[in-house]
């Protein structure tokens, strides 16, 4: 195990401090956690570096993120701790972007995620997939950015958002545009009407000439390009518009994230032999995806409840790569995922059933409820706060009770969760109630580990993100 390691890292670092020693830092600037050592990334973190993606972690895991992935460093930090390596096998049941399984598949882990949203679930499996060749990877795409802009050309358009370059292009009503079940699913002027052709005849091109085994990676890098360069939008971490650009280049910029993809092939293609896929699959019945004892570590980030629609974060590439074309396949979408937001409560959802008689969740949602009638709060989204907090913490006790049975007896988990006051700023400490949870369930718990802390808008409190630490000890034999 240490021969793999040392591959990529001298580990010098030990785990984060315990709960038992951490303090919330009330400062913010000053939380320090030492570090395994990587080039590239500081060993002392304070609190606002604790969440970055350093340069020298780049490689693999930039090709595409979201506003909701942690760390690299984090992940690795407790690879080391739980000692794995060989032909162990890692599990990251909420697995979005695949970050734990870049890290794995980097170190020579064996991993495997579960997705529910197709995005991320798309995201995470091309960025695993280390197999074509750079090279050509660079040279078809080249070819096809060429023909993407003789098009455009021919049409009056240019990639360069410059006024200097740009010409008097068609009119909107003659540009290419998303059907309308599409487009409503989007916040509006997500994209604007021109930067969205330019995308669209690039993804049209891609599709009919792209070679099969460069295709995704071509598609993973335009996700990539329409979010954070081509889209109007903003992440704070909310998805919101910003400033709302007539005209942004897609072409060059796509381009650029290939090559970028091409290089980190370059350097990881043959370094590992490690395996990893990820499934479509709902976390909470992990054991209809996955073989019975097969896993030996868990190391993941659930959703929190925190009435964030995690759906909303991947919105603009889920609808333009075809994802999700209706509101019928948004509603299916999530209700494939934990409720942790009160826009994805439905009808029927009877999660909460497994916490009915956990007392401390019982209560946030009685009080919440309470605070709900003093304030004189009265929507249909407010009526829900309270049960949207049991559906989540009956979710996870969902998941935690399903998943004992793809667990090897030893295995150790790491849930990364943060305390939230999202509704109506009642406290809810979501890592001591999911330690509760996981011990009614047999689990042991080792420790809850100070991760950072957030300032809360609304209370100007100190939030913990913390890691719950597990170790699942095996069924107890029967007498
Ligand atoms: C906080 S994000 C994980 C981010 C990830 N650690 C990364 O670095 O990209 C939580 C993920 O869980 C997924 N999710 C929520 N409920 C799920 C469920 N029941 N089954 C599988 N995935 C789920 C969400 O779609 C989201 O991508």
């Amino acid at each position: 195990m240490i021969d793999i390691f040392a591959r990529f890292y001298e580990v010098r670092g030990t785990m984060a401090r315990r709960r038992s020693t951490a303090q919330p830092d009330s400062s913010s600037a000053t939380l320090l956690q030492e570090r395994p050592t990587t080039p590239n990334v500081p060993q002392v973190l304070t609190n606002g570096d604790c969440n970055k993606l350093f340069e020298g972690d780049r490689a693999g895991h930039d090709w595409y993120r979201f506003v909701l992935s942690y760390p690299p460093h984090l992940v690795r930090e407790y690879l080391t701790a739980f000692g794995l390596g060989g032909r162990q096998r890692v599990l990251d049941p909420f697995c979005g972007t695949g970050t734990t399984l870049v890290e794995c598949k980097k170190l020579g882990i064996d991993s495997v995620g579960l997705e529910a949203n197709p995005m991320a679930h798309f995201a995470s499996s091309v960025k695993v997939d280390w197999s074509p060749e750079p090279g050509r990877l660079v040279r078809i795409a080249e070819r096809i950015a060429g023909e993407v802009l003789t098009l455009l050309g021919q049409e009056g358009i240019s990639d360069d958002p410059l006024p200097l370059f740009a010409k008097n292009h068609p009119p909107d009503a003659t540009l290419r545009s998303l059907p309308e079940a599409a487009n409503r699913l989007l916040l509006a002027n997500s994209i604007s009407p021109l930067p969205l052709h330019k995308t669209l005849v690039l993804l049209e091109r891609i599709k009919k000439t792209g070679p099969a085994e460069c295709r995704r990676h071509y598609l993973l890098a335009l996700a990539k390009t329409m979010v954070f360069t081509s889209s109007n939008l903003r992440f704070g971490p909310e998805v919101g518009l910003g400033k709302v650009k007539t005209d942004a280049a897609v072409v060059h910029p796509w381009l650029e994230g290939v090559r970028g993809i091409a290089r980190d092939l370059e350097s990881l293609r043959n370094s590992s032999t490690a395996e990893s896929s990820v499934l479509m699959a709902d976390s909470r019945s992990a054991s209809s995806a996955l073989e019975k004892e097969s896993i030996d570590a868990v190391i993941t980030s659930p959703p929190y409840p925190n009435e964030k629609d995690y759906t909303r974060t991947t919105r603009l590439e889920s609808v333009i790569l075809g994802f999700i074309n209706d509101k019928e396949e948004l509603r299916a979408l999530k209700r494939n995922l934990v409720r942790s937001n009160t826009r994805g409560v439905y009808k029927g959802d009877d999660d909460d059933n497994w916490v009915s008689s956990h007392l401390e969740i019982q209560g946030i949602a009685e009080e919440i409820e309470t605070r709900r009638l003093l304030l004189g709060k009265t929507s249909g989204f407010e009526r829900l706060y309270g049960r949207v907090a049991k559906l989540y913490f009956g979710g996870m006790a969902r998941h935690l009770a399903d998943l004992r049975g793809v667990l090897r007896p030893g295995a150790r988990l790491a849930y990364v969760v943060g305390d939230q006051a999202s509704y109506l700023r009642v406290m809810i400490r979501t890592g001591e109630i999911l330690g509760r949870i996981a011990q009614s369930l047999g689990y042991e718990l080792v420790a809850i580990d100070l991760f950072r802390t957030r300032l809360a808008t609304a209370t100007r409190e100190q939030l913990r993100e913390e890691v719950v630490v597990l170790r699942w000890p095996g069924q107890p034999r029967k007498a």
